[in-house]
């Protein structure tokens, strides 16, 4: 017997809701999910790009319930604006996936994604390393209502609470994009003399940030550290692999994952409700 989702000919019905389409690692994501549904012809999926709007995901996720999907993924773009519909879809009898940025509470079936505390923590450690405990340092930090923004933070400054000799002199924040984080480098060259290494919580921003440097003569003596690590040309390990950025944390999109997870859930398998997917530290030695 069906579920309380809507079947058609025995293909199962699974809504995924992406929070932009504007990053490539988001654009990866979408490619990883489509992939790995090639080996799936009984599952239809449904693509909505929220175009990092919270009110449009919102919307996005209501016409997947007015579509009775048989599933919900869902990447949220802030936590607190889209916890209510993710908890209104699961207590309503739908599972849901919830994919890298987390929503508040426990009302999903499964959370996947990278520590991205874990992750903060190692960037701090690598930065303490690559500065031999002094200097100073620019965070530049993501959508301040999207959990890995916050987790990317605490973990670096967790990290950085060993090493007094380093300063956090400027952190602003540039919401995951590289133009942002152009305007917001500008600024902070201007306002410090002193810059020894830039922390951006994704290679777009960080990228971003060694441009706006690169632009005032200042980018060989700045280092600068991302998260991704995406492969391909435009990809954070070629920004190593260039020697723009010094090192890299691998942020895998969990893609895959996620529809692994949904055909064990629609099969009626129990799954976990956290599902920690790994990170790799790149520097330049390591690209090939
Ligand atoms: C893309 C992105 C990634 C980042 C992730 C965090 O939207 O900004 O660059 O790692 O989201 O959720």
């Amino acid at each position: 017997m069906a579920g309380c989702g809507r079947e058609q000919g025995g293909r199962k019905l699974i809504g995924f809701s992406q929070a932009n389409l504007g990053e490539p690692w988001r654009v990866a994501m979408n490619a990883e999910i489509a992939e790995a549904a090639k080996a799936h012809p009984d599952l239809e999926i449904v693509y909505a790009d929220a175009q990092q709007d919270n009110a449009r995901q919102v919307a996005d996720v209501e016409n997947f319930l007015r579509q009775k999907v048989d599933l919900l993924i869902i990447s949220p773009n802030e936590a607190k604006p889209l916890t209510p519909i993710v908890k209104r879809a699961f207590e309503s009898g739908v599972p849901v996936i919830v994919l890298d940025r987390e929503i508040e509470g426990d009302s999903y079936t499964t959370f996947i994604g990278a520590d991205n505390r874990a992750i903060g923590r190692a960037a701090g450690d690598f930065v303490a390393e690559a500065l031999g405990g002094k200097g100073n340092v620019v965070e530049i930090r993501g959508l301040p209502g999207s959990t890995p923004a916050r987790d990317r933070s605490d973990g670096f400054r967790e990290a950085m609470a060993a090493h007094p000799g380093i300063r956090i002199v400027h952190d602003p924040v540039a919401n995951w994009l590289r133009e942002e984080a152009m305007t917001q480098m500008e600024a902070a060259l201007s306002a410090h003399e002193s810059i020894d290494l830039v922390y951006a919580h994704n290679d777009p921003m960080a990228v971003g940030a060694w441009l706006a440097a690169r632009a005032k003569g200042r980018d060989s003596t700045i280092r600068f550290v991302g998260i991704d690590g995406l492969p391909g040309l435009d990809g954070g390990r070629q920004a190593v692999a260039d020697g723009k950025l010094a090192a890299t944390f691998v942020y895998p999109t969990g893609g895959r994952e996620a529809l692994q997870i949904a055909v064990k859930i629609l099969a009626g398998d129990s799954v976990p409700h956290r599902v920690t997917l790994p990170t790799e530290k790149i520097t330049r030695p390591a690209v090939p």
